[in-house]
């Protein structure tokens, strides 16, 4: 019997993490049907649409237009939402990635229908409640029947909260499934990307930064210091900030954030070809994001971590990683000590999988 899957997405990150399970679920046709339902939580061209065309995701049975609100009216109405997809659909499996909004409503409604959840990315901890973030992971993880973890420390995360390998849940160490999607898109983006010519960067020349965590954006102080901290370093290079909408807004609305951001090479949030192509020919990336400090992981790209803590300790443990925090002075100094060390350092390549998530998820799949 052809059992049905619905993939809940919404926000960026999720569109990339949904690429090889697409992948994989496709070439098992005879056994899979794969419905995708786009919550509506990113819905910028570049926010958005770019990464079902470059990553060869279909488009998805379901649009539900959420957009833009506050956490309990943004996910409210995609939990309403959801619930009236599956109550429709009947799947054998909802899967739900990372921990954004949209995977907190996708595992609300189906744990509230009874339907069998799957969690991609399960187990991650920064241990900070403040963070939307650790909010929606620590909730849908304990929703959740299948825990896809990416890492041993992840499954380790979810034994000391009671959630282990057992007859009613599953508990799977499959690998991060973002080096799946890196390695597949990586040639085609060498390919097709003309970012470095079209911003006349020279490879390994230049510092490449992203800020977007509510924590860092929305906070005056906070932003103020990641600023400064940019801005200096900026004189050492060039430094390229694809802007995500939140901080493009913020920046907006102030002048002295405006005047203080100068310096920097400001444009907007980019595709994920060009993301990827910044990343590996950036001398450094500083970065609030969790999918960019595995991606310079992957790439060998230096990188300093543009907060107090973070889920990805392998990467900060493999030495390519510094957590840099939000004050100037620190930013700064990390960023140095990182370049200082002229990193020849050797990447366990098996840490964080072996970029067959997607199959081992879908071959768990096959077998339960
Ligand atoms: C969300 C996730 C975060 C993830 C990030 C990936 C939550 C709580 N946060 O944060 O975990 O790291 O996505 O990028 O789910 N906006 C636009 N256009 C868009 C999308 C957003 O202009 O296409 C603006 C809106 O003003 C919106 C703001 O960005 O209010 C924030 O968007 P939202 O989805 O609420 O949170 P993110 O900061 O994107
Ligand atoms: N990304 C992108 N363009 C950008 C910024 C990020 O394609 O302008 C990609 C990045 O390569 C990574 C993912 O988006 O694969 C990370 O998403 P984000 O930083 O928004 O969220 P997080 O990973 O912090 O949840």
């Amino acid at each position: 019997m052809v059992k049905k899957i619905i993939s809940i997405v919404g926000a960026r990150p999720q569109f990339i993490k949904l690429a090889p399970l697409c992948q994989e679920l496709r070439k098992q046709k005879s056994r899979f049907r794969h419905v995708i339902v786009h919550t509506g939580q990113h819905y910028d061209y570049n926010m958005s649409k770019i990464f079902f065309d470059q990553l060869g995701i279909p488009d998805p049975q379901y649009h539900l237009d959420v957009g833009s609100g506050s956490h309990g009216q943004q996910t409210g109405t995609m939990l309403e939402k959801i619930e009236n997809v599956l109550q429709k659909e009947k799947p054998d499996w909802v899967m739900v990635y990372g921990d954004t909004n949209s995977t907190l409503a996708g595992a609300l409604a189906a744990t509230k229908l009874h339907m069998p959840l799957a969690h991609v990315e399960a187990g991650l901890r920064s241990y900070n409640r403040v963070m939307p973030e650790e909010i929606n992971r620590v909730l849908t993880d304990h929703c959740s029947d299948v825990l896809f973890c990416p890492t041993r420390n992840a499954v380790n995360n979810l034994k000391k909260e009671g959630i282990s390998n057992g007859r009613a849940r599953k508990v799977v160490n499959v690998g991060d499934v973002m080096y799946d999607s890196l390695l597949l898109s990586l040639q085609v983006a060498k390919k097709q990307s003309r970012v470095l010519a079209e911003l006349q960067l020279t490879p390994k020349q230049y510092f490449l930064a992203t800020i977007h965590r509510a924590e860092n954006t929305d906070n005056d102080e906070n932003l103020t210091g990641i600023l400064q901290a940019l801005t200096e370093l900026s004189r050492e290079a060039m430094l390229v900030l694809p802007i995500h909408p939140r901080t493009k807004k913020i920046l907006e609305r102030s002048a002295k954030l405006k005047s203080l951001a100068h310096s920097l090479k400001i444009i907007p949030a980019v595709g994920y070809f060009d993301m990827l192509l910044l990343e590996k020919n950036a001398k450094l990336i500083l970065t609030d994001s969790g999918g960019m400090q595995k991606e310079a992981y992957f790439l060998s790209t230096p990188c300093v971590t543009l907060r107090n803590e973070t889920e990805w300790i392998e990467t900060v443990q493999s030495g390519l990683n510094i957590l840099g925090s939000i004050q100037p002075r620190r930013i700064i100094q990390s960023a140095k000590a990182i370049l200082k060390k002229n990193i020849a350092i050797r990447r366990n390549r098996t840490l964080l999988g072996r970029g067959q998530t997607g199959q081992a998820i879908v071959s768990f799949l096959i077998n339960h």
